[in-house]
């Protein structure tokens, strides 16, 4: 029994929250008239004692009183007796750890975005060095049409912004307290419920003392805003191996973020990125877990829900250190300027162009076009050209209208500087963008 219904081993993280919505409970029973000021004084400075314990690591948790919130009130009471006593009037540990757990989750949402400023800041710095230079973009992971470097990494700034976005709604809605919903029904006692939601930074009391205590909507929200960010740092590792294996070599990570091989020396492995790209499996397995844990419960509070901590704290570990490996990396990695030009000129990539000038200059309907550039495609793969190695001749043989200017937007760099539809990957978009988003985050 005690093995399998103790908590202390993980919910000792909960210390700092417990102690602060205590010394909030405390000042209003105080200033309610429950409690006498003479009693919160002692519980304030019992408490400050019980923190200073923790924190030099002197505090000795006791697995026998199963949780946080039962070693710290045991521990007050045996160091200022009677009025430590007193402080669990008009609460229950149902609303406490409620409380707890949004404060700690509150918490848990503002270091994340702090690391995704970050993040993001060496996204938009990055892409403002590499606004110009050009990369294949693709789709099906074949050559389809040329970018550039910094549009690409900019890409990545604007999931990072949803998912901050998604994390701010998370934070909004979980910010009403919980504390004074007792067990399940409120109490009987004359409390100033918006008094401890305002000592705690709440936005106000929540409205339903059931709801208070049985409900972890806030946690699955959290780790679903959680998974979504991790998908997008999987992605962008997943990108980051592929670019660094030689046969890409389109960017190069130094020693600092790469391993060598036991057995093959001139092996450099992404081990930091193939790590980011498998930490989602543990932030998404951890929503699944305590998704179904919720799943069918009957209200209010029952045990089970003890089981929310965990995989909200291992999914916060992990998604911390995976934006802070995924900053660390952007601010290393190297692009190979040759190689990513080169191959942004492969495969064609600039037919799109070709089938477009035909609609501009000719007056030729899309599809049409479509169709001559696939001929002249067919033609220069036969020959072992690219399009631009092909003469007008040759053109002229598929399509007689076409002219010399043809070869003017043949370029990967025509190509890319004629992209400047809003959100295009045109160089000069992409200084903008850049200098829009360094501007943004600077301001935060
Ligand atoms: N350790 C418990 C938890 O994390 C605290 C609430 C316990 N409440 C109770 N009535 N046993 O859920």
């Amino acid at each position: 029994m005690a093995e399998i219904n103790a908590s202390i081993g993980f919910d000792r993280a909960l210390w700092r929250q417990d102690i602060r919505g205590s010394l909030a409970h405390a000042r209003m029973l105080s200033a309610q008239g429950i409690i006498t000021p003479d009693d919160e004084a002692a519980i304030r400075a019992g408490l400050a004692d019980i923190a200073g314990e923790i924190e030099a690591g002197r505090f000795d948790f006791d697995p026998g009183l199963e949780d946080i919130h039962m070693n710290i009130e045991a521990r007050l009471s045996e160091r200022i007796g009677e009025p430590g006593k007193r402080l669990h009037t008009a609460r229950s540990r149902n609303d406490q750890v409620a409380t707890d757990f949004r404060l700690w989750v509150r918490d848990a949402i503002d270091a994340i975005d702090a690391r995704l400023v970050s993040l993001m800041r060496a996204l938009s710095t990055r892409a403002m060095e590499f606004h110009a230079t050009p990369m294949p973009g693709f789709t099906h992971l074949q050559v389809a049409q040329p970018v550039t470097f910094g549009h690409h990494l900019l890409a990545y700034v604007e999931m990072l912004a949803r998912d901050r976005g998604r994390l701010s709604d998370a934070r909004a809605r979980l910010n009403e307290c919980p504390l004074g919903s007792a067990a399940l029904a409120g109490t009987s006692f004359p409390i100033d419920r918006h008094a401890t939601a305002q000592a705690l930074g709440f936005d106000r009391p929540t409205a339903n003392s059931l709801d208070s205590v049985s409900d972890r909507d806030f946690a699955l929200e959290y780790l679903s805003a959680l998974s979504i960010l991790g998908i997008h740092l999987s992605r962008f590792a997943e990108e980051i191996v592929i670019w660094c294996s030689g046969p890409y070599g389109f960017v190069t990570l130094s020693d600092a973020f790469t391993t060598g091989s036991s057995i093959m020396p001139q092996k450099r492995n992404p081990d930091a990125a193939e790590l980011v790209r498998a930490k989602i499996g543990r932030i998404a397995g951890h929503l699944i877990g305590l998704m179904t844990v919720m799943k069918g419960l009957p209200l209010a509070y029952a045990k089970d829900m003890q089981e929310d901590k965990e995989p909200v704290f291992a999914a916060t570990d992990a998604a911390m250190l995976s934006i802070a490996a995924t900053d660390g990396m952007v601010r290393d990695l190297a692009p190979n300027v040759e190689r990513l030009r080169l191959f942004a000129g492969s495969g064609f990539a600039t037919a799109t162009d070709l089938a477009d000038w035909l609609v501009r200059v000719l007056k030729m309907p899309f599809r049409n076009a479509h169709h001559v550039t696939g001929k002249l495609v067919a033609m220069a793969e036969a020959r072992g050209c690219d399009l631009s190695g092909l003469s007008l001749a040759d053109m002229q043989s598929v399509e007689p209208a076409i002219t010399d200017d043809v070869f003017s937007v043949l370029t990967v760099e025509a190509s890319l500087a004629s992209r400047t539809s809003h959100g295009g990957t045109a160089p000069s978009n992409v200084a903008r963008a850049a200098q829009l988003w360094i501007d943004r985050l600077g301001e935060d």
